[in-house]
C-alpha cells in the first residue's frame, strides 16, 4: 500500500490574488467581517419554554448569552453582535399591520432586549424574511418593507439577517435592493445580510454580484452548516471549486457569508473544529458562533478565541483567501493580508488541511516560494495553533509541516519582511522542539 505520510507539495501555482475595485454597500458599516453569537445552528426553533426553559428561543436565552460574550472574555476578542435568528415572532402581526414578538417568550418586547444589549456595549441582530414567510413559517416583510425597516430603527437594531424563503428568486434582484433602501431610509445603521445569491443559484439563476455588493454587507452563497464535519467539507469544496466566482466578491464591507461557527458543539473533534476556525479566517468570513456558551469547553473557547487567527480573519485589506493546492486529501488554503512590502510583496496566512483518515499525520513539504511567496528580503514565519515563531524564512526555504488526519490544519502566517539579512540564517530555526518536522534547509 502507498504511503501518503510523506507528501511532497512540488507545484503549486502562484497566484494572482484580487484586490479588485468593488465598491460596495456603501454604509460604512463592518469594513472587517462581523464577529458575534448567532442563535440557529445550536438553538433552531425552539419555542418550548415549558419544558425547555434554558434552551428555547427568548428573552432569557439572548441576555444570558450577551451576559456570557462580555463576561468570559468573547468582546475582548473582538465579538460584538447577539443575533436573534428565527422564530422570535408572534404568527400574525398586530392589527395595524406590525412585527410582534412572540409574547410569551419575548414578554418585555424587542426594543428591552436591544437595550440590554446595548447596556453591554454590544450591538443587536434580528433576522426576517423578505418572503411571505420565514423558513419556519412566521410573518415575511413582503408588503411590509417600510413599516418593518422602521420598526426595526425603533427598537433599535444594528444588524439584520433576511432570508428567502417564500419568495420568487427572480423577485429578490429588486426585492433586496428595496429592503435595503428602507433600512437606510430609517437613519439608523444598520449591518444587511442577505440570503439572495443562494437561493438564486438554487433556482439555477445566475446571480447579479455587482448588485449584490453594492447592496448587501454580506451574504450566504451556500447551504445551511449543520453540525457535522460533513457538512463544514461541504462548505470548504463549494467555496474552494468555486471561488474563481466567490472571492473577488469579498472586501471591506461586502462579505462572503460561509454560515455560521460550529466550534463547541457535538459535531466536529477538536481539530475538525480548529480546521474550521482556521479556513473562515482564511475565507474572510463572518465568525458568527453558534454555541452554547453556558457549556463550551474549556479548549474550543480558546479556538474561538485566538487572537491570532481572529486577526487574519480580521486583516484590513479584507481580500478572500483561496484553495492553492488540493491533491489526494492534502490541501492548502491562502489568504493575502498586511504588511504589504515594497508595495507588492504581501504577507499571507497560509492553512495545510488534511482530509485524509489513513490515521497517522502526513507531512507537506514545500519552499515558500512554491506558495506563491517571492518577497527577496524573506518573511517571518509562526504557527498561529501552537503558539511558536519560526524566524525569518527566504523563499527558497523548503518548509515540512505535519497534519493530523481526519480533517486537521496547520495554519501558519508569513508576514513579508522589510530588508533582513539571511547571512545570519544557516540550516535550522532557532525554535528547537519542532524541528524535526520543519526544517530550515540550506540556501
Ligand atoms: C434558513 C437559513 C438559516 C436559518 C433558518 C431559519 O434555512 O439559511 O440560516 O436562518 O432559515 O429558519
Amino acid at each position: 500500500m502507498a504511503s501518503w505520510k510523506f507528501i511532497a507539495v512540488s507545484t503549486v501555482c502562484l497566484l494572482v490574488f484580487l484586490s479588485g475595485n468593488i465598491s460596495g454597500l456603501d454604509n460604512g458599516l463592518v469594513l472587517t467581517p462581523p464577529m458575534g453569537w448567532l442563535a440557529w445552528e445550536r438553538f433552531r426553533c425552539n419555542t418550548d419554554c415549558k419544558n425547555d426553559p434554558e434552551n428555547c428561543i427568548s428573552d432569557r436565552l439572548f441576555r444570558t448569552m450577551t451576559d456570557i460574550l462580555v463576561t468570559e472574555g468573547y468582546t475582548a476578542a473582538g465579538y460584538e453582535y447577539i443575533n436573534v435568528d428565527d422564530c422570535w415572532l408572534e404568527r400574525e402581526r398586530d392589527e395595524r399591520g406590525r412585527l410582534v414578538p412572540d409574547r410569551e417568550r419575548f414578554p418585555y418586547g424587542m426594543k428591552s432586549l436591544a437595550d440590554y444589549v446595548h447596556s453591554k456595549g454590544l450591538k443587536f441582530g434580528i433576522y426576517e424574511d423578505y418572503g411571505n414567510f420565514t423558513c419556519a413559517g412566521y410573518p415575511g416583510v413582503v408588503g411590509h418593507l417600510s413599516g418593518d425597516a422602521t420598526t426595526f430603527a425603533s427598537w433599535g437594531v444594528d444588524y439584520v439577517k433576511l432570508d428567502g424563503c417564500y419568495a420568487l428568486p427572480t423577485d429578490m434582484d429588486y426585492g433586496y435592493p428595496e429592503f435595503g433602501r428602507q433600512l437606510n431610509l430609517t437613519g439608523r445603521q444598520m449591518v444587511y445580510s442577505c440570503s439572495w445569491p443562494v437561493y438564486q443559484i438554487y433556482a439555477g439563476l445566475q446571480p447579479n454580484f455587482s448588485s449584490i455588493i453594492e447592496h448587501c454587507n454580506l451574504w450566504r452563497n451556500f447551504d445551511d452548516i449543520q453540525d457535522s464535519w460533513a457538512s463544514v467539507e461541504s462548505i470548504i469544496d463549494y467555496y474552494g471549486n468555486h471561488q474563481d466566482v466567490i472571492v473577488p466578491n469579498a472586501g471591506p464591507g461586502h462579505w462572503n457569508d460561509p454560515d455560521m461557527l460550529i466550534v463547541g458543539n457535538f459535531g466536529l473533534s477538536y481539530e475538525q473544529s480548529k480546521t474550521q476556525f482556521a479556513l473562515w479566517a482564511i475565507l474572510a468570513a463572518p465568525l458568527l458562533m453558534s454555541v452554547d456558551l453556558r457549556t463550551i469547553r474549556p479548549e474550543y473557547k480558546a479556538i474561538l478565541q485566538n487572537r491570532k487567527i481572529i486577526e487574519v480573519d480580521q486583516d484590513p485589506l479584507g481580500i478572500q483567501g483561496r484553495r492553492i493546492y488540493k491533491h489526494r486529501g492534502i490541501e492548502i488554503w491562502s489568504r493575502p493580508i498586511l504588511p504589504i512590502q515594497q508595495g507588492q510583496f504581501y504577507s499571507y496566512a497560509v492553512a495545510f488541511v488534511n482530509r485524509r483518515t489513513d490515521g497517522t499525520p502526513s507531512d507537506v513539504a514545500v519552499t515558500l516560494r512554491e506558495l506563491g511567496l517571492s518577497n527577496p528580503t524573506g518573511y517571518r514565519v509562526e504557527d498561529l495553533y501552537e503558539d511558536v515563531d519560526y524566524g525569518v524564512l527566504s523563499p527558497q526555504t523548503k518548509i515540512k509541516v505535519k497534519v493530523n488526519p481526519s480533517g486537521s490544519v496547520v495554519i501558519l502566517r508569513a508576514d513579508a519582511q522589510p530588508g533582513y539579512a539571511f547571512n545570519a540564517i544557516t540550516t535550522r530555526t532557532p525554535y528547537t522542539p519542532l524541528n524535526d518536522v520543519f526544517r530550515l534547509t540550506k540556501k
